[in-house]
């Protein structure tokens, strides 16, 4: 049986309040930065593979329903961010819902997720460099640019961005979000230039046949495109530097969310459109489909706006990861002595030094697929116990200050985990058990380390 310790919840009134973070984000910064962090290496990368393999122009069903899937958890960590607060996020409002030990689980897969997404994108970053670099003749020698298990020796130019990406970081958040609106407002334009040259291109044959590989190709499309709607969720570790976060955090989630969500409705349905399905099968997709009609510069310019925004993602993915380990850290859960924030910047720098090692480290020796088929799976099961979280926080604690309230509960949340878990079981098996085994190695962890550790059972 299980003892009252891993049952055990985190009172409310307990979750971190103090704080020497410092609060400068507003509500539009923060939808800035989720727009910074959800468009990235899935529009720009997977929306290729997934319409060419699974689902074919109906690809735009897929971005659909990944969308409302993203939507209904977004309103669920809208809700909980305004009332549980916390910088762990999912991990967070699990303890005051579940109790440590699913916390833990969720905050060890939030960690995966994070690290996994942040190490894709920088390996997609690096291709789409070195394909740069080739394109003005400089020739990097391909053991620098490939990872050990494809016959290099690293890839260096991943590495050498998320190193980049740690040192922005330990400026501090407010540095990092200057930097994502300058590069929000480059990717955005490059979209709208996407969007506009599209538009004219249409060819509706393309689109015949509409779903080549049925029902099956389409939800196979939306747990892979999924990928492109993760990143919201980064917003709720932000609470302790936004500026009125019970209403600044709802706003960003919700408002950058949507945005994206039509952008990738719209881009997915152009790009089927101009160029046939079966020749999206490539590394960049919305630029080839460019070049693939004549347009060269402006498939360069699509290029480079995809180098920018990638940036961004892993700028606030990483922001994210760090901000999950201060909140494991300060619980005790992971050792304490690393929670300290530098006085000067105001991070901690500590967390981002050894967060930024490990994931150059993967980012250096990971092939791209491995390290994006663990993402989705841990960002499921959280927003799927972000949705059941609501729904046992207004039982168990209906007279908390709730500033944003998801509708028509609890319909919401239980059609939010529904969806989330039907993604789930539409990724492939391996996947699966990459995942059981991060489980099982966290739970190794938690009773060896982080049982005995835990603050709050010696507060309790
Ligand atoms: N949503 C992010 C991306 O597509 C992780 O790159």
């Amino acid at each position: 049986m299980m003892s009252n310790n891993l049952l055990r919840k985190k009172p409310i009134g307990h979750i971190h309040q103090g704080s020497s973070l410092y609060r400068s984000l507003s509500a539009f910064d923060l939808t800035l930065m989720g727009i910074g962090a959800i468009i990235g290496a899935g529009v720009f990368v997977l929306t290729g593979i997934a319409a060419a393999t699974k689902a074919g122009p109906a690809i735009v069903v897929s971005y659909m329903i990944a969308g409302f899937a993203s939507l209904l958890a977004a309103l669920a960590y809208a809700e909980l961010a305004a009332s549980i607060g916390g910088t762990g996020s999912a991990y967070s409002y699990a303890y005051a819902g579940f109790g440590e030990i699913i916390a833990w689980f969720i905050g060890w897969n939030l960690l995966l997720e994070y690290v996994m997404s942040v190490g894709t994108v920088a390996i997609g970053w690096a291709g789409y460099v070195n394909n740069l670099f080739q394109a003005i003749h400089i020739n990097l020698p391909e053991s620098l640019t490939t990872n050990p298990f494809e016959g290099g020796i690293i890839n260096l130019l991943a590495v050498l961005v998320i190193v980049a990406i740690t040192l922005l970081t330990c400026l501090g958040v407010k540095h990092s979000a200057r930097f994502n609106a300058a590069i929000v407002f480059i990717k955005l334009i490059t979209i709208g230039v996407f969007i506009a040259v599209a538009s004219v291109n249409i060819d509706l044959d393309n689109w015949t046949p509409f779903s080549p590989f049925g029902w099956e190709g389409i939800m196979e499309g939306a747990a892979l495109v999924f990928f492109a709607y993760i990143g919201f969720d980064a917003l709720s570790t932000a609470v302790e530097e936004a500026i009125e976060p019970q209403k600044s955090i709802p706003i960003g989630i919700i408002t950058s969310l949507i945005v994206c969500t039509l952008i990738y409705i719209i881009v997915s349905a152009l790009l089927t459109g101009m160029v046939p399905y079966t020749t999206l099968n490539v590394e960049s997709p919305v630029a080839e489909a460019m070049l693939r009609l004549g347009y060269h510069a402006i498939g360069g310019f699509i290029a480079a706006g995809a180098i920018a925004g990638l940036t961004t993602v892993m700028l606030v993915m990483f922001y994210g990861l760090t901000r999950i380990c201060l909140a494991m850290t300060r619980d005790g859960l992971l050792p304490t002595r690393l929670s300290v924030i530098n006085t000067q910047t105001h991070t901690p720098i500590t967390i981002i030094l050894i967060t930024g090692l490990t994931t150059a480290f993967i980012a250096g020796i990971a092939p791209i697929n491995r390290a994006a088929e663990l993402v989705n799976i841990g960002t499921l099961a959280a927003f799927t116990f972000v949705c059941g979280g609501v729904m046992v926080l207004r039982y168990t604690h209906p007279d908390i200050p709730r500033p944003f309230r998801l509708p028509l509960n609890p319909g919401i949340p239980i059609l939010g985990m529904m969806f989330c878990i039907y993604l789930m079981v539409n990724l492939p098996a391996v996947t699966w058990w990459r995942f059981i085994i991060w489980t099982i190695i966290g739970l190794i962890i938690y009773f060896v380390y982080g049982m005995r550790n835990s603050l709050l059972r010696d507060a309790a």
